[in-house]
């Protein structure tokens, strides 16, 4: 088990550049298997999980080459349409790759897939989803084995816009026969950044980024090249760290209408934001106000930046109320905060009431998912002395060289190895 150690106080200054979003090249990965030839992604992330997906599609007969930030991919030796469980039950997204594996091979067998332990995450969209799609599913010992001898269009509704739902079922439509209209489908940017891409290898998805989605089914996607969009989330959490020290930080290679709602957010506490093409700058000298904060799908404020939001708001003037409307479970940067000297309570394990402290203090602090450890380590920058983050492997999930960015944006953060007895003190779940 890894961690760091932040030594925090010193105000961040300078510059960040952002790499390719995870999320959108977990989706791309899945979604190039529907492409019978070689594929191209630029500005495609390091990041743990997305390796781990490069790797299980190897694994899978898919061949694929990684040069700096470019994946050279070859599709066409896909052969295999049972991925392995160890790897699908690390990563949620490797369920995705059921639609494209029916599309391309007729049979696909998923076990139930794991991911952060961030609530109950259920794939019953997926699955009503493709059943609608003409696919046979059943499910025995803990896996979803189905077969479609031909996938055809269908009309598809979404109870809630699942980001992941609708991503699925565009890759699993592209292929089928005739039409298909995905519903209240989600309209993040990176359900539009897939449906760019596989209109780029011949698809045709039409409405992607608004709630109703077109998809008229191809017989064949051929190969093509592609740059990804940079990391939303990625860049939230550099501004939020620059916010929360009163530093004055700028994220470059960024999409700035994809952080809308933060920088509105941001702007309503009184941080100065400023935006460029390609580029938001937030100056925060004086102390900044309390704000109220309710997730919702895009354009609504994104949970992936509810923790580090929460980690900020422990220091404004005032108090916050945060509703985490997504998911019932991300709540457990709380109990950490808390450890920290935060006056953060959770009142039904998704709202938040915030009373703004003068400072944080210095403590062993414990990520528990992904986002909520780089809300461990944006809060620990601002707090007094040295704290120890134990769970690097949760941050290394999504972000790429975070501590060096920050480390060259004036932190102090230092990679270290934590002995079993270190862990032990702060950890409490697996
Ligand atoms: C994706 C992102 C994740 C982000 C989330 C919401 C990836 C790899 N992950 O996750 O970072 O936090 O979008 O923006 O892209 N739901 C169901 N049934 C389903 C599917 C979803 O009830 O079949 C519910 C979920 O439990 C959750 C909500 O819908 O409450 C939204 O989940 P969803 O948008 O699907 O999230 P993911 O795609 O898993």
């Amino acid at each position: 088990m890894n961690g760091f150690k932040v030594r925090g106080g010193a105000s961040l200054h300078g510059v960040a550049r952002v790499g390719g979003s995870k999320n959108a090249a977990l989706a791309l990965l899945a979604g190039a298997l529907c492409v019978e030839g070689e594929v191209v992604l630029h500005n495609f992330p390091a990041v743990s999980d997305v390796l781990l997906m490069v790797d299980l599609l190897r694994l899978m007969g898919v061949k694929a080459e990684r040069n700096g930030d470019t994946l050279w991919m070859d599709v066409r030796g896909l052969n295999c349409s049972e991925p392995p469980e160890n790897y699908v039950r690390k990563m949620r997204a490797s369920f995705y790759l059921m639609g494209p594996l029916l599309a391309r091979l007729g049979r696909a067998k998923m076990p139930v897939p794991g991911g952060c332990q961030i609530g109950t995450r259920p794939v019953d969209y997926h699955i009503k989803g493709l059943h609608q799609l003409g696919v046979e599913i059943t499910q025995t010992q803990g896996a979803y084995e189905a077969v479609a001898s031909q996938l055809v269009g269908a009309e598809i509704y979404f109870d809630f816009p699942s980001a992941g739902a609708t991503q699925h079922l565009m890759t699993a439509a592209v292929l089928a026969e005739g039409n298909t209209l995905i519903q209240h489908a989600a309209m993040e940017p990176e359900v539009l950044d897939l449906a760019y891409f596989l209109n780029r290898m011949g698809a045709r998805i039409e409405g992607a980024g608004t709630n109703t989605i077109t998809i008229q089914g191809v017989r064949k996607l051929q190969g093509g090249e592609y740059s990804l969009i940079s990391d939303r989330v990625q860049a939230g959490s550099y501004l939020l760290a620059g916010a929360i020290t009163h530093g004055d930080v700028t994220v470059e290679g960024v999409h700035p209408e994809h952080l809308q709602p933060l920088n509105l957010k941001m702007r309503e506490c009184g941080v100065n934001v400023t935006e460029g093409n390609d580029w938001v700058r937030v100056q925060n000298p004086n102390r900044h106000n309390a704000t109220d904060i309710t997730t919702m799908p895009f354009p609504g404020f994104p949970t992936d930046l509810q923790q580090p939001m929460c980690a900020f708001l422990t220091l404004a003037n005032g108090a916050s109320v945060v509703r985490e409307q997504v998911y019932d479970g991300r709540n457990k940067h709380v109990g950490e905060l808390q450890r920290m000297g935060a006056d953060i309570k959770a009142t039904d394990g998704r709202t938040f009431i915030i009373n703004g402290v003068d400072r944080l203090t210095a403590a062993r602090v414990e990520a528990h998912d992904l986002r909520g450890g780089a809300a461990m380590i944006i809060a620990a920058l601002a707090a007094e002395g040295e704290s120890l983050v134990s769970g690097a492997e949760y941050v290394d999930r999504g972000y790429q060289g975070f501590e060096e960015a920050l480390n060259n944006l004036g932190g102090s953060i230092e990679r270290v190895a934590l002995e079993a007895e270190d862990s032990a003190v702060v950890s409490s779940t697996p």
